[in-house]
């Protein structure tokens, strides 16, 4: 890491002299506001529309990317959202992507619409507009009001377009994206979708850019100890016509919320159109750059360099997450024009050659794990209070770092991390120097620096074809130093599974990434001491929660902590390249040079179901199954990487037939020794040896099998496994029973089948029902069997039946189409001397350029305006435009001439007669209605039933709120056991600001 040069500390109290921006005194409120835009999608898997951008004519969109477009009758969705796990199980579809019937073989399965209407207030004209895609899977296409506004092809990254130019301030706007998920971009279960959140964000068009604030800080020799300083970057944009001034002030808050110091800037001019500006430092190696506003860039001038000077500042840590926050104000022409704070954490990094990674100067071993973003019932979809589930399952094993294998995470996982305190090894995806991998490179930077969880970024992995090659490494050098002049702070590593030699990744990376090889890393260390060494992947350890012997058959795998390399019939395919927890844990905590490492993985997840195949659909590696539900390694971790006393004994202890055979008993702790006894009878104290286990072979006999634990002589802890009773009741257990009524969040329960006595019975397989009522609704569903194929998500099931409405249509000839108050449109206009249509057949009824009216009438029954959506429908509305009226208003239009049209006509329809009336304005050669004309009803949904197995005892349901608060209550039963019922208060809350 870098040391600070000699530099100079402005004094606060001098700038704050140079400054008069009174403005800046109050807390003047800013027009920039951050929407939502989660709820009220409307969805549809398919594609019958082909290819909707039109790109003879601009902002025409087709189907469902145009404005018109019916979508009354898709599914509503909110966001995040993956279809993947809504789809079943296909044993021909992909092993590695958990066999979810998606890819080349699986047509229509693979792409989808998104739909979203909203209105903008007129107040918002003169704004700047964008729309933010947190990350979508993948491919994407958006249009808005039917314009092409941009093209995403990555899973991951995220995505911003400005649409000032194509928003209605003051009328309706529609975004509609199309979703292309039948390319896979990993090897893992990657969902499909819109997975991640979507904003609308309304600025001035003079404001902070898009990620435009950089803030860090820096101590003397990179070690804490007397002042840090805050360092700020700010970048704006105007994109006005004319130059503009402001002026940018910079407040700091501690942890404890108070104000503690601020900057605020001169006033300087912005330029215009693409006139991003740097204001603030930028501090680099090279001390090169320090671009000012309004200046163009020049040779360093002291004077100008912001550096705020924190005295004792409070250090952030996995131990103590504490964070700052800095304020950033804009003003302009005598107004706040822009206001965003950024959290952000003090502390150092450093790698070190004989060390390993050190924080805030000392070493710290980074007890890590590496994580896909994938849970049950959910899959790729997230909600963020699940994230937060996660982070805090996996300090409590007592982890401290989180890979994000294999790319750019979630933002809220980092927030997660930054708040409850898990360093970060964030990941890009694709490895490439062109210009279009930097550029997601750099946005990926950009957007993920001030997170103080970040510790160094990963540039990628195992690129087994790259990292040897000499291209390889100029290509990972390219990258490396842009990711060096974006952050200063930071350095860089890479997964890398072979090639340690003089070439390739290894010869130029920061920090040498080591995935597995544990046998090559004492002597690479050897013959590279200058080295710093990471092990950014290891363990690979394949466990199935609950199971002691391993089923070829079901695909399960005894959860002692054994590797088998060798292939056998219970390992068709076995982990040649992984370790025991214990072997990779014991060997890097014994090498001081090692920084610690990350283990495969924290959870399961779908796919990669190694070393099985179907019907396996998910990975054993993960020290926690796909519900977070603890596999007995975890203890192993808990034991060796926390304080506090654990005592953890394996197998169970339900055993029948095998009465009098010697059982494999384990024991994970921290104690110094450990004494074992079955049923009150000791079986001895062994010494336990640091950083392993114990074991011993225990004669089957009912009952209970205990241990206690002893330190320094004293008794610090005791546990047992007792046989129990049959299946007799369920027990429901929320992991918080308070959530916010926002629609976001959501509670985690466990649902447990326990015996008469209450103690969780770990064969039992019960299916059990759920019923939820109050302010809720059901997420998702999973018990962590990696052979399961009951469904984590039930969907409504909807039934349409349609009236055919062809008959009677007559149709006469007009001049003007665009005439809104022509009497033809009206109910009472008298159109029996008109011509008969037939609307049914293919041939059109207006020749060239000929515009015409065609009118009919159709009776609608009591039950069709019960139905939940009642749509007209027409085969093909052909020529240039076509405008529907019901009852004499408007109802919609269409110019996708050839394609079904549908429109939402349930409000303007009435009891018994009704009038329908479509203009028809043709530029082309023939025009008119062809291919018939239905009213289509949708039903009110069959709402599904929720179930799910217990897998050894345990099963897993994810319940959200809604934004009404309220008691939400879940009931579970099952043939044979007491059922069970369990509350969580849905509290008012101030939701998040949201797109209305
Ligand atoms: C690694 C790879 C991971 C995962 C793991 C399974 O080689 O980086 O993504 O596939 O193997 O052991």
């Amino acid at each position: 890491m870098k040391t600070t040069s000699a530099r100079v500390l402005l004094s606060v109290n001098l700038l704050l002299a140079a400054a008069s921006l009174n403005l800046f005194a109050a807390e003047a409120a800013s027009p920039r506001e951050r929407l939502l835009m989660d709820f009220g999608w409307k969805f549809h898997l398919g594609n019958e529309w082909g290819i909707a951008q039109n790109l003879a004519k601009a902002g025409s969109g087709s189907g469902p990317a145009n404005v018109w477009f019916g979508d009354a009758s898709w599914r509503t969705v909110n966001l995040p959202h993956d279809w993947a796990v809504e789809l079943p199980f296909d044993k021909t579809a992909d092993a590695a992507h958990g066999f979810k019937a998606l890819g080349h073989e699986f047509t229509s399965n693979n792409v989808a619409w998104y739909r979203r209407t909203f209105e903008l207030p007129k107040a918002d004209a003169g704004k700047r507009l964008w729309l933010e895609f947190d990350g979508a899977f993948r491919d994407c296409e958006i249009f808005v009001n039917g314009w092409s506004i941009g093209h995403h092809e990555s899973g991951y990254g995220n995505f911003r377009y400005d649409i000032t130019d194509v928003a209605d301030c003051g009328g309706k706007n529609v975004v509609a994206v199309k979703v292309n998920a039948s390319e896979f971009e990993g090897w893992f279960y990657e969902g499909a979708g819109i997975y991640r959140h979507v904003w609308l964000v309304k600025t001035a068009p003079l404001a902070i850019a898009p990620d435009g604030i950089f803030v860090y800080s820096e101590f003397e020799n990179n070690v804490p100890g007397g002042s840090a300083e805050v360092h700020v970057q700010t970048k704006l944009f105007n994109t006005e016509k004319i130059q503009a001034k402001a002026a940018v002030r910079c407040e700091l808050f501690g942890p404890d919320g108070k104000s503690i110091t601020f900057v605020n800037s001169g006033t300087n001019l912005v330029h215009t159109g693409e006139s991003e500006f740097e204001l603030g430092i930028f501090l680099q190696d090279m001390e090169k750059y320090y671009p000012v506003l309004g200046k163009s860039w020049h040779e360093p001038d002291p004077g100008e360099k912001w550096v705020l000077a924190l005295s004792s500042p409070v250090l952030w840590s996995p131990e103590s997450p504490k964070l700052y926050k800095l304020v950033t104000t804009v003003e302009s022409g005598g107004q706040v024009v822009d206001r965003q704070e950024t959290e952000f954490g003090i502390r150092t990094m450093a790698f070190d050659k004989n060390k390993g990674f050190l924080l805030n100067g000392r070493p710290y071993k980074i007890k890590g794990t590496c994580n896909h973003q994938d849970h049950a019932g959910v899959g790729a979809a997230l909600p963020d209070a699940l994230q937060y589930f996660r982070v805090q399952k996996l300090k409590e094993m007592g982890c401290n770092a989180y890979r994000t294998s294999h790319n750019a995470p979630t933002p809220e996982l980092l927030d997660a991390c930054d708040r409850l305190g898990l360093l970060v090894l964030d990941e890009n995806r694709l490895v490439g120097s062109d210009p279009l991998h930097l550029k997601w490179f750099e946005e990926f930077i950009k957007r993920d620096r001030n997170h103080p969880s970040v510790f160094a970024w990963s540039l990628g992995n195992e690129e087994w074809n790259a990292q040897g090659t000499k291209e390889g490494q100029t290509v990972i050098r390219t990258m490396q130093n842009l990711a060096h002049l974006l952050d200063p702070t930071r350095l860089c590593t890479v997964n890398i599974n072979s090639s340690y030699g003089e070439t390739g990744f290894v010869a130029v990376i920061d920090v040498k990434g080591f995935s597995y090889n544990i046998g090559s890393m004492d002597s690479y260390h050897t013959n590279h001491p200058n080295a710093n060494i990471l092990g950014t992947e290891t363990a690979s350890t394949v466990t199935t929660r609950g199971i002691y012997t391993n089923d070829t058959a079901k695909g399960y795998v005894a959860a002692y902590d054994i590797i088998t390399t060798n292939q056998s019939k219970d390992f068709p395919t076995p982990v040649t390249w992984g370790e025991t927890a214990e072997g990779w844990w014991s060997f890097y905590n014994a090498s001081p040079w090692s920084s610690g490492g990350f283990a495969w993985t924290g959870f399961d997840y779908r796919g990669e179901p190694t070393p099985y195949a179907w019907p396996c659909i998910n990975s054993h590696f993960g020290i926690m199954d796909m519900c977070g539900f603890p596999k007995d390694n975890f203890y192993y971790y808990q034991a060796w990487w926390t304080d506090k006393p654990v005592l953890h004994l394996l197998p169970h202890w339900n055993w029948p037939g095998k009465e009098g055979q010697n059982i494999d008993v384990w024991c994970y702790s921290n104690c110094k020794e450990v004494e074992l006894f079955l049923n009150g009878q000791s079986l001895g104290r062994k010494t336990m040896k640091k950083d392993s286990h114990l074991e011993w072979q225990v004669p089957y006999a009912p009952g209970t099998l205990s241990a206690k634990g002893y330190t320094d002589g004293k008794e610090v802890a005791e546990t047992k496994v007792e046989t129990t009773g049959a299946p007799a009741a369920i027990q429901l257990t929320p992991d918080r029973s308070t959530i916010n009524a926002d629609g976001e969040d959501v509670s985690v329960f466990t649902v447990s089948v326990t015996d008469a006595e209450g103690r969780v019975v770990p064969v039992a397989a019960d299916l059990v029902h759920f019923e939820l009522s109050g302010p809720g609704k059901i997420l998702g569903v999973g018990n962590g069997d990696p052979s399961c194929h009951e469904p984590d998500v039930y969907l409504p099931v909807w039934t349409n039946y349609s009236v055919d409405v062809s008959a009677g249509w007559r149709w006469g000839k007009i001049s003007n189409p665009w005439d809104a108050k022509m009497p033809e449109l009206t109910v009472k206009f008298d159109d029996s001397t008109w011509t008969n249509a037939d609307v049914q057949s293919a041939t059109n009824q207006l020749g060239g350029g000929e515009h015409g009216v065609f009118r009919a009438h159709f009776k609608v029954s009591e039950k069709d305006l019960a139905q939940e959506i009642v749509e007209l429908c027409f085969g093909s509305i052909n020529g240039g435009m076509g405008t529907v009226y019901v009852n004499g208003q408007k109802a919609g239009a269409s110019h996708d001439g050839g394609m079904l049209v549908a429109i939402d006509v349930k409000h303007l329809l009435q009891l018994g007669d009704n009038t329908v009336v479509v203009v028809v304005a043709n530029y082309s050669s023939s025009g008119g209605i062809t291919k018939g004309v239905t009213l289509r009803m949708q039903e009110k949904p069959i709402l599904p039933e929720w179930k799910r197995s217990v897998f050894n005892g345990l099963a897993q349901i994810i319940v959200q709120s809604t934004k009404a608060p309220g008691e939400i209550k879940l009931t579970a039963s099952a043939e044979g056991l007491s059922p069970a019922t369990a509350t969580v208060q849905s509290q008012p809350c101030a939701p998040r600001p949201c797109v209305p």
